[in-house]
Protein backbone atom coordinates (compact mmCIF):
# COMPACT_ATOMS: atom_id res chain seq x y z
CA UNK A 1 0.00 0.00 0.00
CA UNK A 2 1.47 3.56 -0.25
CA UNK A 3 4.66 3.87 -0.85
CA UNK A 4 5.19 0.20 -0.61
CA UNK A 5 5.50 -0.78 -4.17
CA UNK A 6 7.48 2.36 -5.39
CA UNK A 7 10.25 0.93 -2.69
CA UNK A 8 9.54 -2.70 -3.63
CA UNK A 9 10.38 -1.29 -7.10
CA UNK A 10 13.53 -0.22 -6.56
CA UNK A 11 14.82 -3.17 -4.44
CA UNK A 12 13.94 -5.47 -7.03
CA UNK A 13 16.44 -3.58 -9.41
CA UNK A 14 19.09 -3.91 -6.94
CA UNK A 15 18.46 -7.39 -6.20
CA UNK A 16 18.61 -8.62 -9.62
CA UNK A 17 21.60 -6.20 -10.02
CA UNK A 18 23.43 -8.40 -7.00
CA UNK A 19 21.64 -11.61 -8.42
CA UNK A 20 23.47 -10.99 -11.69
CA UNK A 21 26.29 -10.04 -10.69
CA UNK A 22 27.13 -12.66 -7.49
CA UNK A 23 25.06 -15.27 -9.70
CA UNK A 24 22.60 -16.11 -6.59
CA UNK A 25 20.09 -17.47 -8.99
CA UNK A 26 17.14 -15.72 -6.98
CA UNK A 27 14.04 -16.15 -7.92
CA UNK A 28 10.56 -14.12 -7.11
CA UNK A 29 7.10 -14.62 -6.45
CA UNK A 30 4.52 -11.42 -6.06
CA UNK A 31 1.25 -11.92 -3.26
CA UNK A 32 -0.92 -9.10 -2.32
CA UNK A 33 -0.96 -7.92 1.62
CA UNK A 34 -3.03 -5.29 3.56
CA UNK A 35 -5.03 -2.52 1.55
CA UNK A 36 -4.49 -3.48 -1.80
CA UNK A 37 -5.50 -7.55 -0.70
CA UNK A 38 -8.41 -5.94 0.98
CA UNK A 39 -9.23 -4.44 -2.13
CA UNK A 40 -8.64 -7.02 -4.52
CA UNK A 41 -9.81 -10.26 -2.63
CA UNK A 42 -11.70 -8.80 0.90
CA UNK A 43 -9.05 -10.02 3.01
CA UNK A 44 -6.16 -8.28 4.13
CA UNK A 45 -3.90 -11.94 4.12
CA UNK A 46 -5.78 -13.85 1.50
CA UNK A 47 -4.81 -17.62 2.36
CA UNK A 48 -2.59 -17.77 -1.26
CA UNK A 49 -0.37 -15.11 0.31
CA UNK A 50 -0.08 -16.99 2.83
CA UNK A 51 0.80 -20.30 0.89
CA UNK A 52 3.27 -18.47 -0.98
CA UNK A 53 5.03 -16.64 1.96
CA UNK A 54 5.41 -20.43 3.36
CA UNK A 55 6.45 -22.06 -0.18
CA UNK A 56 9.72 -19.44 -0.13
CA UNK A 57 13.00 -18.91 1.54
CA UNK A 58 12.15 -15.49 2.91
CA UNK A 59 9.71 -12.52 2.61
CA UNK A 60 10.60 -9.16 1.32
CA UNK A 61 7.68 -6.57 2.12
CA UNK A 62 7.11 -3.20 1.21
CA UNK A 63 3.96 -1.46 3.41
CA UNK A 64 0.76 -1.64 4.67
CA UNK A 65 -2.41 1.04 4.89
CA UNK A 66 -3.75 3.92 4.42
CA UNK A 67 -6.74 6.48 4.93
CA UNK A 68 -9.08 4.89 2.75
CA UNK A 69 -9.27 1.26 4.70
CA UNK A 70 -9.32 3.31 8.31
CA UNK A 71 -13.13 3.36 8.66
CA UNK A 72 -13.34 -0.57 8.15
CA UNK A 73 -14.43 -3.04 10.54
CA UNK A 74 -10.94 -3.31 12.93
CA UNK A 75 -11.39 -7.30 11.84
CA UNK A 76 -10.12 -6.30 8.22
CA UNK A 77 -7.83 -3.81 8.61
CA UNK A 78 -4.60 -3.77 6.35
CA UNK A 79 -3.06 -4.02 9.73
CA UNK A 80 -4.46 -7.06 10.97
CA UNK A 81 -2.70 -8.39 7.19
CA UNK A 82 0.79 -7.78 8.83
CA UNK A 83 -0.18 -8.63 12.44
CA UNK A 84 -1.42 -12.48 10.88
CA UNK A 85 1.77 -13.12 8.68
CA UNK A 86 4.18 -12.10 11.30
CA UNK A 87 2.01 -14.33 13.89
CA UNK A 88 1.46 -17.74 11.18
CA UNK A 89 5.16 -17.61 10.53
CA UNK A 90 5.92 -17.14 14.46
CA UNK A 91 8.39 -14.23 13.33
CA UNK A 92 9.09 -13.51 17.06
CA UNK A 93 12.30 -11.81 16.57
CA UNK A 94 12.78 -8.25 14.96
CA UNK A 95 15.72 -6.92 14.21
CA UNK A 96 15.58 -3.24 14.11
CA UNK A 97 19.47 -1.36 13.42
CA UNK A 98 19.81 1.96 14.04
CA UNK A 99 23.05 3.07 12.59
CA UNK A 100 23.92 6.11 11.29
CA UNK A 101 25.39 6.71 7.97
CA UNK A 102 28.26 9.35 8.70
CA UNK A 103 27.42 11.31 5.24
CA UNK A 104 23.84 11.84 7.38
CA UNK A 105 24.77 13.26 10.54
CA UNK A 106 23.61 16.43 9.47
CA UNK A 107 20.38 15.19 8.51
CA UNK A 108 19.14 13.66 11.98
CA UNK A 109 17.34 16.52 14.77
CA UNK A 110 19.57 15.86 16.75
CA UNK A 111 23.29 17.62 17.22
CA UNK A 112 25.73 15.97 14.84
CA UNK A 113 27.60 14.96 17.98
CA UNK A 114 25.51 13.29 19.88
CA UNK A 115 24.47 10.70 16.72
CA UNK A 116 27.80 10.78 14.92
CA UNK A 117 28.90 7.17 15.09
CA UNK A 118 25.56 5.45 16.11
CA UNK A 119 25.64 2.10 15.69
CA UNK A 120 22.65 0.13 18.29
CA UNK A 121 20.22 -2.61 17.49
CA UNK A 122 16.67 -2.89 18.98
CA UNK A 123 15.48 -6.35 19.53
CA UNK A 124 11.71 -6.14 19.65
CA UNK A 125 9.58 -9.34 20.40
CA UNK A 126 7.36 -9.09 17.46
CA UNK A 127 3.81 -11.89 18.16
CA UNK A 128 3.50 -11.64 21.50
CA UNK A 129 2.64 -8.99 24.64
CA UNK A 130 -0.27 -6.65 24.52
CA UNK A 131 -0.46 -6.58 20.29
CA UNK A 132 -2.09 -10.32 20.14
CA UNK A 133 -3.16 -10.48 24.52
CA UNK A 134 -6.71 -11.92 25.10
CA UNK A 135 -9.40 -10.79 26.06
CA UNK A 136 -9.72 -7.38 23.96
CA UNK A 137 -12.11 -5.22 23.18
CA UNK A 138 -14.27 -2.59 22.90
CA UNK A 139 -17.67 -3.06 24.88
CA UNK A 140 -20.38 -1.96 27.14
CA UNK A 141 -20.15 -2.00 30.76
CA UNK A 142 -22.37 0.06 33.31
CA UNK A 143 -24.11 1.98 30.35
CA UNK A 144 -20.77 3.26 28.57
CA UNK A 145 -18.18 1.64 26.14
CA UNK A 146 -15.02 0.61 27.27
CA UNK A 147 -12.01 -0.20 25.47
CA UNK A 148 -9.36 -3.26 26.83
CA UNK A 149 -6.48 -5.49 26.01
CA UNK A 150 -3.97 -7.57 27.62
CA UNK A 151 -0.68 -7.41 28.04
CA UNK A 152 0.75 -11.04 28.70
CA UNK A 153 3.58 -12.76 27.93
CA UNK A 154 4.69 -16.19 29.23
CA UNK A 155 8.25 -16.84 29.92
CA UNK A 156 8.71 -19.21 27.06
CA UNK A 157 7.98 -16.38 24.99
CA UNK A 158 10.30 -13.76 26.92
CA UNK A 159 13.36 -16.79 27.00
CA UNK A 160 13.33 -17.22 23.14
CA UNK A 161 13.60 -13.81 22.31
CA UNK A 162 16.04 -12.75 25.49
CA UNK A 163 18.43 -15.63 23.35
CA UNK A 164 18.26 -13.79 20.02
CA UNK A 165 19.03 -10.60 21.89
CA UNK A 166 21.68 -12.70 23.88
CA UNK A 167 23.06 -13.75 20.90
CA UNK A 168 23.10 -10.89 18.70
CA UNK A 169 24.67 -8.68 21.73
CA UNK A 170 27.68 -11.32 22.01
CA UNK A 171 28.27 -10.94 18.63
CA UNK A 172 28.39 -7.15 18.91
CA UNK A 173 29.85 -4.95 21.79
CA UNK A 174 28.51 -7.16 24.14
CA UNK A 175 26.11 -5.22 26.21
CA UNK A 176 22.49 -5.97 26.24
CA UNK A 177 19.74 -3.17 27.66
CA UNK A 178 16.64 -5.06 28.59
CA UNK A 179 13.52 -2.34 28.43
CA UNK A 180 10.54 -2.45 31.06
CA UNK A 181 8.22 -0.91 32.70
CA UNK A 182 8.93 -3.80 35.89
CA UNK A 183 7.95 -0.39 38.47
CA UNK A 184 4.49 -0.95 37.47
CA UNK A 185 3.49 -4.01 35.39
CA UNK A 186 3.76 -7.30 36.36
CA UNK A 187 3.81 -9.25 32.95
CA UNK A 188 7.40 -7.01 33.19
CA UNK A 189 8.19 -7.75 36.25
CA UNK A 190 8.44 -11.57 34.83
CA UNK A 191 10.15 -10.15 32.08
CA UNK A 192 12.85 -8.93 33.88
CA UNK A 193 13.04 -11.99 35.80
CA UNK A 194 13.57 -14.00 32.77
CA UNK A 195 16.27 -12.18 31.19
CA UNK A 196 18.46 -12.49 34.63
CA UNK A 197 17.85 -16.16 34.46
CA UNK A 198 19.09 -16.16 30.93
CA UNK A 199 22.25 -14.16 32.14
CA UNK A 200 24.44 -16.96 33.69
CA UNK A 201 24.73 -18.24 30.32
CA UNK A 202 26.16 -15.65 28.19
CA UNK A 203 28.97 -14.25 30.55
CA UNK A 204 30.54 -12.67 27.90
CA UNK A 205 27.16 -10.09 27.80
CA UNK A 206 26.45 -7.50 29.99
CA UNK A 207 22.95 -6.89 31.00
CA UNK A 208 21.46 -4.05 31.86
CA UNK A 209 18.06 -2.80 32.29
CA UNK A 210 16.00 0.26 31.93
CA UNK A 211 12.20 1.40 32.54
CA UNK A 212 10.66 2.19 28.93
CA UNK A 213 10.41 5.97 30.04
CA UNK A 214 14.05 6.56 30.97
CA UNK A 215 14.88 4.50 27.32
CA UNK A 216 12.96 7.02 25.74
CA UNK A 217 14.62 9.89 27.23
CA UNK A 218 18.13 8.26 27.49
CA UNK A 219 17.40 7.53 23.26
CA UNK A 220 17.23 10.91 22.69
CA UNK A 221 19.76 12.63 25.52
CA UNK A 222 22.69 10.32 24.48
CA UNK A 223 21.84 7.22 22.45
CA UNK A 224 25.56 6.50 22.08
CA UNK A 225 25.17 4.43 25.52
CA UNK A 226 23.48 1.78 23.78
CA UNK A 227 24.44 -1.29 22.04
CA UNK A 228 21.28 -3.97 21.72
CA UNK A 229 18.01 -3.06 23.46
CA UNK A 230 15.84 -5.74 23.71
CA UNK A 231 11.93 -5.09 24.73
CA UNK A 232 8.17 -6.34 24.34
CA UNK A 233 5.81 -5.84 21.12
CA UNK A 234 4.72 -2.37 22.12
CA UNK A 235 7.49 -0.82 23.75
CA UNK A 236 9.73 -1.60 21.11
CA UNK A 237 7.21 -0.49 18.50
CA UNK A 238 7.68 2.98 19.91
CA UNK A 239 11.17 3.25 20.90
CA UNK A 240 12.60 2.20 17.15
CA UNK A 241 10.57 4.67 15.75
CA UNK A 242 12.41 7.29 18.17
CA UNK A 243 15.84 5.51 17.26
CA UNK A 244 14.83 5.76 13.20
CA UNK A 245 14.98 9.63 13.25
CA UNK A 246 18.39 9.66 15.13
CA UNK A 247 19.78 8.23 11.85
CA UNK A 248 18.00 11.46 9.80
CA UNK A 249 15.30 9.85 8.95
CA UNK A 250 13.08 6.57 9.15
CA UNK A 251 13.25 6.19 5.20
CA UNK A 252 17.23 4.79 6.44
CA UNK A 253 16.24 1.65 8.42
CA UNK A 254 15.40 -1.45 7.21
CA UNK A 255 14.63 -4.46 9.64
CA UNK A 256 14.35 -8.41 9.44
CA UNK A 257 11.67 -10.54 11.47
CA UNK A 258 12.96 -14.27 12.03
CA UNK A 259 11.82 -17.17 13.14
CA UNK A 260 12.88 -19.95 15.36
CA UNK A 261 14.54 -21.83 12.28
CA UNK A 262 16.05 -18.86 10.48
CA UNK A 263 13.13 -17.93 8.20
CA UNK A 264 12.98 -14.07 7.96
CA UNK A 265 10.26 -11.63 6.39
CA UNK A 266 12.05 -8.30 5.43
CA UNK A 267 10.75 -4.79 5.76
CA UNK A 268 11.71 -1.27 6.14
CA UNK A 269 10.71 0.36 9.57
CA UNK A 270 8.98 2.96 7.91
CA UNK A 271 4.70 2.93 6.91
CA UNK A 272 3.01 3.36 3.77
CA UNK A 273 2.99 7.16 4.04
CA UNK A 274 -0.08 7.90 1.77
CA UNK A 275 0.89 11.21 1.73
CA UNK A 276 3.49 11.29 -0.85
CA UNK A 277 2.99 7.78 -2.44
CA UNK A 278 3.04 7.75 -6.17
CA UNK A 279 5.24 10.72 -6.38
CA UNK A 280 8.49 9.46 -6.09
CA UNK A 281 9.38 11.05 -3.22
CA UNK A 282 9.49 8.19 -1.26
CA UNK A 283 13.34 7.25 0.02
CA UNK A 284 13.79 3.32 -1.11
CA UNK A 285 17.13 3.09 1.29
CA UNK A 286 15.25 1.37 4.03
CA UNK A 287 13.81 -0.78 1.54
CA UNK A 288 17.06 -1.72 -0.21
CA UNK A 289 19.12 -2.46 2.60
CA UNK A 290 15.74 -4.63 4.31
CA UNK A 291 16.64 -6.79 0.62
CA UNK A 292 20.03 -6.45 2.01
CA UNK A 293 19.67 -8.07 5.29
CA UNK A 294 17.74 -10.29 3.63
CA UNK A 295 20.95 -11.77 2.06
CA UNK A 296 22.78 -11.60 4.93
CA UNK A 297 20.19 -13.32 7.29
CA UNK A 298 18.15 -15.95 5.29
CA UNK A 299 20.14 -16.70 2.15
CA UNK A 300 23.86 -16.66 3.65
CA UNK A 301 25.03 -14.16 1.23
CA UNK A 302 26.66 -11.75 3.04
CA UNK A 303 29.17 -10.85 0.07
CA UNK A 304 26.26 -9.34 -1.62
CA UNK A 305 24.67 -7.92 1.00
CA UNK A 306 28.04 -6.22 1.74
CA UNK A 307 27.61 -5.24 -1.37
CA UNK A 308 24.64 -3.53 -1.26
CA UNK A 309 25.47 -1.59 1.75
CA UNK A 310 28.51 -0.02 0.48
CA UNK A 311 26.61 0.87 -2.40
CA UNK A 312 24.69 3.05 -0.73
CA UNK A 313 27.31 4.57 1.11
CA UNK A 314 28.46 5.65 -1.78
CA UNK A 315 25.75 6.99 -3.23
CA UNK A 316 25.18 8.81 0.31
CA UNK A 317 28.38 10.24 -0.51
CA UNK A 318 27.95 11.35 -3.99
CA UNK A 319 25.66 13.68 -2.16
CA UNK A 320 22.32 11.83 -3.60
CA UNK A 321 18.98 12.67 -1.43
CA UNK A 322 15.46 11.97 -1.30
CA UNK A 323 13.12 14.75 -0.20
CA UNK A 324 13.49 13.54 3.51
CA UNK A 325 17.05 13.58 4.14
CA UNK A 326 17.89 16.63 1.75
CA UNK A 327 19.83 20.05 2.69
CA UNK A 328 21.40 22.20 1.24
CA UNK A 329 24.37 21.69 -1.27
CA UNK A 330 22.56 17.85 -1.62
CA UNK A 331 21.43 16.51 -5.27
CA UNK A 332 17.68 16.07 -4.55
CA UNK A 333 16.40 12.62 -6.27
CA UNK A 334 13.70 10.70 -6.60
CA UNK A 335 12.56 7.15 -5.71
CA UNK A 336 13.58 5.90 -8.63
CA UNK A 337 16.89 8.02 -9.69
CA UNK A 338 18.30 6.74 -6.00
CA UNK A 339 17.73 2.84 -6.71
CA UNK A 340 19.19 3.56 -10.33
CA UNK A 341 22.04 5.62 -8.53
CA UNK A 342 22.43 2.28 -6.21
CA UNK A 343 22.32 -0.18 -9.06
CA UNK A 344 25.19 1.77 -10.93
CA UNK A 345 27.24 2.63 -7.68
CA UNK A 346 26.84 -1.52 -7.47
CA UNK A 347 28.14 -1.90 -11.00
CA UNK A 348 31.30 0.35 -10.43
C1 LIG B 1 5.75 -1.42 12.68
C2 LIG B 1 4.39 -0.85 12.39
C3 LIG B 1 3.33 -1.92 12.66
C4 LIG B 1 3.40 -2.31 14.11
C5 LIG B 1 1.90 -1.53 12.26
C6 LIG B 1 1.80 -1.13 10.81
C7 LIG B 1 0.91 -2.62 12.58
O1 LIG B 1 4.16 0.29 13.14
O2 LIG B 1 6.11 -2.43 12.04
O3 LIG B 1 6.46 -0.84 13.51
O4 LIG B 1 2.82 -1.64 14.96
O5 LIG B 1 4.07 -3.30 14.41
MG1 LIG C 1 5.88 0.99 14.20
Amino acid sequence: DGIGPEVLAEARKVLDAVDQRFGLGLSWDEALLGGAAIDATGHPLPPETLEKAKASGAILFGAIGGPQWDTLDRAIRPEKGLLGLRSEMQLFGNLRPALLYPQLAAASSLKPEIVAGLDILIVRELTGGIYFGEPRGIEERNGERVGFNTYIYSESEVRRIGRLAFELAAKRNGRLCSVDKANVLEATVLWREVMEELAPEYPQVELSHMYVDNAAMQLVRAPKQFDVLVTGNMFGDILSDAAAMLTGSIGMLPSAALNQSGFGMYEPCHGSAPDIAGQGKANPLAMILSAAMMLRYSFDCAEAADAIEAAVGVVLDQGLRTADIVADGDVAVSTSEMGDAVVKALAS
